[in-house]
Parts: structure tokens; C-alpha cells; sequence
């Protein structure tokens, strides 16, 4: 076992002040320190989750000493539709509800479908999708697909039974994740993505399983490299299986062909099952590797997140936010609310996980997180 640190200031507590902005919104064309666009808003609706997954949100620290938020420090529906709006308006087209886990959040549903009224700039319809355990997937699915929900990943660890339970930690069955995202395929929420975190000991044993059973589904399977977000999994370098090593275990049985990215700024490399022909063949599908640890992607990261109570985050690996909900609560008309987070993205020049492998382990170690549950995926 890594040691673990346990942080002893609650970084949920201390919100950054949004730096006073000295010129309205740019109306377009909205860009970081580094160049870097705003497309993607990732939205975390829930500080909790009915799983405890051990890369994640480890027992020893979640359980019932653990002091979640109250519901008054979350941001309610309006509010969030409130901010998602001026996002969309400097750019953002794409949003992703996140936890915890988001099911868990009562009335789900409502907010989607504010969410799902909003158009971009020039009246395109944005892109909305939700990441989940699955765990209740199969109840609410078709609901979720009603209100707006264009389409889910889900997080899966693993095919048989006793290591997904391992990994999720509260004895949760594979079967019911599968129902789950039978589901979701039902109800037309599609391309559906699968998410599985790769930890070597643990789970790498269900990684030609995984693929065998989702290869020609159309479900895309995503191999995630374990990476060290938050402060309470304790990461190993060792535990990480490079995504290169996950490629070569899959050439051993497929043939696979490397795909182009479909959009700039995207988290996953893709490769496509090929055909007899030697070329892809999309009725086979594809594969996807997030390879956070081992090959860095924040030069076209273009993604903002979050938190439940207004925070906004400008890097999966930030230790503090900016704090909207202080400045919406205080009473800010929509101008004022779009000239600060077009000032925040501006001041952006976060790239943590490419500066990662140059930083000395104790600093590594002593870098600040917050908890991907409290900010998402
Ligand atoms: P699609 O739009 O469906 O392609 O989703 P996505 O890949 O943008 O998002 P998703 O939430 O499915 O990301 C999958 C996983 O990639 C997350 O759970 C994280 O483990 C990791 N990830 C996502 N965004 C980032 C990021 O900005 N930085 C790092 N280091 N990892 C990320
Ligand atoms: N490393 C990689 N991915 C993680 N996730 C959570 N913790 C980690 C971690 N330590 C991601 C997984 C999961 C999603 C909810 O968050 O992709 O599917
Ligand atoms: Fe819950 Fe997802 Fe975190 Fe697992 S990875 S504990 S399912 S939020
Ligand atoms: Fe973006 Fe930070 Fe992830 Fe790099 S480490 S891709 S900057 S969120």
C-alpha cells in the first residue's frame, strides 16, 4: 500500500475570488494564456456516489465521518442552467453532467431538459451527455433520452464479477451495468462510450475480455490510464499500465488501424478493429486510450468543469476553484457574470499532466487536488 495523504485543509471551503474583470466578454473567438479555446463545460451535479471505487473515492476516507455537502451549498437547476448559458454564449458546445455520481441527483431530468433548450451562438443544439456508474441506468434511461439527453459513457472495470466488485468496492454485479447500458442503447442513447480505469494487479486481466465482449456492439470501449487526481487513492506509478502495453495486449488478438481524432482537444487516441482487408471496418468499432499519465494531452485542452457548488475548475488537477456561486449569489447581472469567466479562461495556463513527469515525486506528491468526485471525470 502507497502511504496516503490525508489532506488536512478541505479545498471544497476555499474558493478562489474571481479576479475583477477590466473589459467586457470578447463575443467571440474566447481563448486561454496558452491559445487554448473553451468548448467543453463539465458539470459535477452531486458530491455523491453509491459506489466506492478504490481509484476514486477510496472507503477508508468516504464513509461516514466523510462531511458531504449540504443541499443549500449546491447549485440549484436555475442556477446551473444559469451559468451553462453564458458558457455557451463564449463558446462552449458540448456539456457533460458528472458526480459523483449524477444519477443520484433528484430530478435529473428538469435540468437536462433546461439544458437541452439552449442553442449556440449561431442556434446549433449542443451536444449533452452524461458520465455514470450505470448502476441505475436501466430505470432511467428512457426518462433521461425524453428530457434531452443525447447520449452516456459509462465506467465499467471489468467483466467478471468478483474483480468488478473489487474495484467498485460495495459488491456491485456487472450484470445489472450491462442492463444499464442495454438500456441506454434502447432508449437511443448513443454512440455509447465505456470507460474502463486500468489498474495493473488488479484489473488488467479483463482487458481482452472487455474487448472481446464489446467489439462489434457499436459501444466504443475506452481504456483509462490510472492517473494521480485527488489526494486520497494512493497513486502508483507502478499500478499505471501504460496505454502502449494495453495496445500490444489487444494486437496480440485484433488487428487494429489507428483512426484520425474526431474533434481537437480530445481526451482519447482511437483506433478502429480492421477487417480481412486490413482496413477499419466500422461494423467492428473502435477502441479508445486515454493515456493521461504517459502521453500527456493538455495542449489542445479546451475543457472547463465545474462543481456542484459553483466552482470553477481550469484543470482536472487544479487544487482550487473559482468561486461563481459567491458572485451569482451576490447579485452580478449576466454581463458582469460573462466578462469573469472570460477573464478567468484568459488568465488559464493549467497543463498539469504534461508537467507532471518533469516534477521531482515529493513535489508530484505536494501538488494540490481537489477529488474527481467533487469536480467529475
Ligand atoms: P467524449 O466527448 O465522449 O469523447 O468524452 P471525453 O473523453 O471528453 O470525456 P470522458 O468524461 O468520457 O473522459 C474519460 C476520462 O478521461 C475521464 O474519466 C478522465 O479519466 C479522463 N479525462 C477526461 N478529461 C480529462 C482531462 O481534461 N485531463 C485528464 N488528464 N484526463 C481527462
Ligand atoms: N484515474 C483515471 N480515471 C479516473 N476516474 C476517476 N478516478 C480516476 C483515476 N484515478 C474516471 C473514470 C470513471 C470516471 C467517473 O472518472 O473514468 O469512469
Ligand atoms: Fe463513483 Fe464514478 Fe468515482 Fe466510481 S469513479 S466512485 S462510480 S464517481
Ligand atoms: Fe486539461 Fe489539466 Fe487534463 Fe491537461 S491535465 S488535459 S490541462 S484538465
Amino acid at each position: 500500500m502507497g502511504e496516503r495523504v490525508i489532506p488536512l485543509v478541505d479545498h471544497r471551503t476555499v474558493g478562489l475570488a474571481v479576479p475583477a474583470a477590466s473589459a467586457p466578454a470578447p463575443t467571440s473567438g474566447l481563448t486561454d494564456a496558452r491559445g487554448r479555446p473553451l468548448r467543453d463545460l463539465r458539470i459535477s451535479v452531486t458530491d455523491r456516489c453509491n459506489f466506492r471505487c478504490s481509484y476514486c473515492m477510496p472507503k477508508e476516507v468516504f464513509n461516514s465521518e466523510y462531511t458531504w455537502l449540504p443541499h443549500s451549498a449546491l447549485l440549484s437547476f436555475e442556477e446551473i442552467t444559469r451559468l451553462a448559458t453564458r458558457f455557451v454564449g463564449l463558446g462552449v458546445h458540448k456539456l457533460r453532467l458528472t458526480g459523483g455520481e449524477p444519477l443520484l441527483r433528484k430530478g435529473l431530468e428538469t435540468l437536462i431538459a433546461q439544458l437541452a433548450a439552449l442553442r449556440t451562438p449561431d442556434g446549433q443544439p449542443l451536444d449533452i451527455t452524461l458520465t455514470t456508474n450505470g448502476s441505475l441506468l436501466a430505470r432511467k434511461a428512457q426518462a433521461l433520452q425524453a428530457a434531452g439527453l443525447n447520449r452516456v459513457t459509462v465506467s465499467l472495470d471489468g467483466l467478471d464479477d468478483a474483480t468488478f466488485r473489487a474495484m467498485n468496492d460495495v459488491d456491485f454485479p456487472v450484470a445489472d451495468v450491462l442492463a444499464g447500458i442495454e438500456a441506454a442503447r434502447a432508449a437511443g442513447l448513443g454512440p455509447i462510450k465505456v470507460n474502463m480505469v486500468v489498474k495493473r494487479g488488479t484489473n488488467d486481466d479483463q482487458i481482452l475480455p472487455m474487448a472481446r465482449h464489446f467489439r462489434g456492439t457499436g459501444v466504443v470501449l475506452r481504456f483509462i490510464e490510472y492517473m494521480d487526481v485527488g489526494a486520497t487513492n494512493g497513486w502508483r506509478m507502478d499500478e499505471v499500465l501504460p496505454s502502449a502495453d494495453v495496445v500490444k495486449l489487444l494486437q496480440s488478438e485484433f488487428a487494429l488501424v489507428p483512426l484520425q481524432a474526431s474533434e481537437l482537444g480530445e481526451t482519447a487516441e482511437r483506433w478502429g478493429y480492421a477487417g480481412a482487408d486490413g482496413r477499419h471496418n466500422p461494423a467492428l468499432g473502435e477502441v479508445g486510450f486515454i493515456s493521461s499519465v504517459t502521453q500527456a494531452f493538455c495542449g489542445d485542452c479546451n475543457r472547463a468543469r465545474l462543481s456542484m457548488d459553483g466552482k470553477l475548475f481550469l484543470c482536472l488537477f487544479a487544487g482550487q476553484g473559482y468561486d461563481l456561486r459567491a458572485l451569482m449569489r451576490g447579485g452580478v447581472d449576466d454581463a458582469q457574470l460573462d466578462a469573469a469567466i472570460a477573464a478567468i479562461w484568459q488568465g488559464r495556463s493549467d497543463r498539469y499532466s504534461e508537467l507532471r513527469a518533469s516534477l521531482p515525486a515529493d513535489v508530484q506528491q505536494a501538488v494540490r487536488r481537489v477529488e474527481m468526485s467533487y469536480i467529475g471525470g
